[in-house]
């Protein structure tokens, strides 16, 4: 996920259009900013890249998240359904507006499973947010057409796939909403900061608002003190150097994701070589970001054997069944409930646990978790590394 492997003068030309002006805020200073307006055009060209009508720019992923489900009216009494991998952000972000998470399994996209999508619907889903893990699509047709059903909206957490399209419709641009992460490892970046697409425009105005202390934006004699306030907000509104290192780096997501899918070929040639080897269903090739590799072994025992052959010979691979971040049973503080509420709020009210969360209640996650092996693909693979990568994956082919 690696936008900071490009980053270069084209940023340091967009920064200094900002730093020329001395104008580091998103609004106001008219007059001083020479009609420089960073992250307005970062959300103007982002959404229209995803072919959606509006964007607007938050402080992180997270933010993201948060924003789009505080437009959305999602609150207290209100259950989120979203799936067992991911990152932790995602329910973190849910348990911020108050609602509660409810998980699904994930099948071989690692992506949620419609089938356990349908199961997990109740009378209090208000929400469904599938996760495009991994640069490549989750089953968001099929994830829609059951919403549509049930009348629930989606929002799409792409944080990890920013440039994946499903039959050439950028992912994202499916639900609702979708939101975007540019943290320091995304696939672009602008060190931290966050984006939400979405067709609605009364939508993105809530969260233009909300955004930004409720302010409304509306033109008034007064400028932006002599605004009003239609609902209480907050801050989490992008700064302008941001908004400058997105322009530059949206330049360069295509050609991130061409040497990607290069890159990602290559090692899939070799890695195909395994015995037992199959690979993560991606559901539209041309359309992956290919932003990882991912591969399953027959067996937990197998992936075992074979990532310490691959970390024998320096090009060891993420196993998701040991990475704490990622995946349900490795959230001890979620299923501890642990919090620095002294009223245990999230996980309780008025003194009693509202949720609690059994770690073994995804075990068709868990098998897939414990057989499988991930490799970030760089943008800059450099024919040295590769033939190291090359020839670990060999000498595991023989495990
Ligand atoms: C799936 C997912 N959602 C949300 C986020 C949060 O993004 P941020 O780090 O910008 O807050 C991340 C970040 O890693 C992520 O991977």
């Amino acid at each position: 996920m690696p936008g900071f492997e490009v980053f270069g003068e084209e940023e340091k030309k967009e920064i200094m259009d900002v730093l020329d002006t001395g104008v580091l805020f998103r609004y106001e200073f008219g007059e001083q900013r020479k009609d420089v307006y960073k992250v307005r055009e970062f959300e103007e060209k982002f959404s229209s890249y995803c072919g959606s009508a509006f964007g607007q720019a938050v402080t992180s992923g997270t933010a993201a998240l948060k924003v789009a489900m505080a437009a959305m009216g999602i609150g207290p009494g209100d259950e989120v359904i979203t799936q067992g991998f991911t990152f932790v952000a995602t329910w973190e972000a849910i348990f911020d507006v108050g609602a509660v998470p409810v998980f699904t399994e994930v099948d071989e996209t690692l992506n949620m499973d419609p089938a356990d999508l349908e199961k997990k619907i109740t009378d209090k889903t208000k929400l469904i947010i599938p996760v495009h893990m991994l640069g490549a699509p989750a089953r968001i047709e099929e994830i829609v057409a059951i919403s549509e059903k049930h009348n629930i909206p989606v929002l799409e957490d792409t944080a990890q796939a920013p440039g994946a399209k499903l039959n050439g419709k950028a992912l994202g641009s499916f639900g609702t909403c979708g939101t975007f992460s540019f943290d320091a490892v995304k696939t672009i970046t602008t060190g931290e900061g966050g984006m939400i697409i979405t067709e609605d425009e009364q939508l993105w105005r809530n969260m233009s608002e909300y955004h930004d202390h409720g302010h409304d934006h509306a033109v008034n004699p007064g400028g932006r003190g002599g605004e009003g306030r239609s609902f209480i907000g907050f801050n989490y509104r992008m700064m302008e150097i941001q908004g400058a290192i997105g322009l530059a780096q949206l330049a360069k997501l295509d050609g991130i994701v061409a040497s990607h899918q290069k890159n990602k070929r290559a090692l899939k040639d070799v890695a195909a070589k395994i015995p037992g080897v199959t690979f993560r269903t991606i559901l539209d090739e041309d359309g992956d970001s290919a932003s990882f590799f991912a591969f399953f072994l027959p067996t937990k025992d197998a992936a075992e054997k074979v990532n310490t052959i691959l970390r024998d010979n320096n090009a060891g691979a993420i196993a998701f069944g040991e990475n704490t971040w990622h995946f349900y049973p490795a959230w001890e503080h979620l299923l501890a409930g642990k919090t620095l509420a002294k009223s245990e709020w999230p996980f309780a009210v008025d003194g009693k646990r509202r949720v609690v969360y059994d770690p073994k209640a995804l075990p068709q996650s868990a098998a897939l978790m414990d057989r499988l092996l991930v490799y970030q693909v760089p943008v800059n693979l450099s024919a040295e590394r590769l033939a190291e990568m090359v020839a670990a994956l060999e000498e595991a082919a023989g495990y």
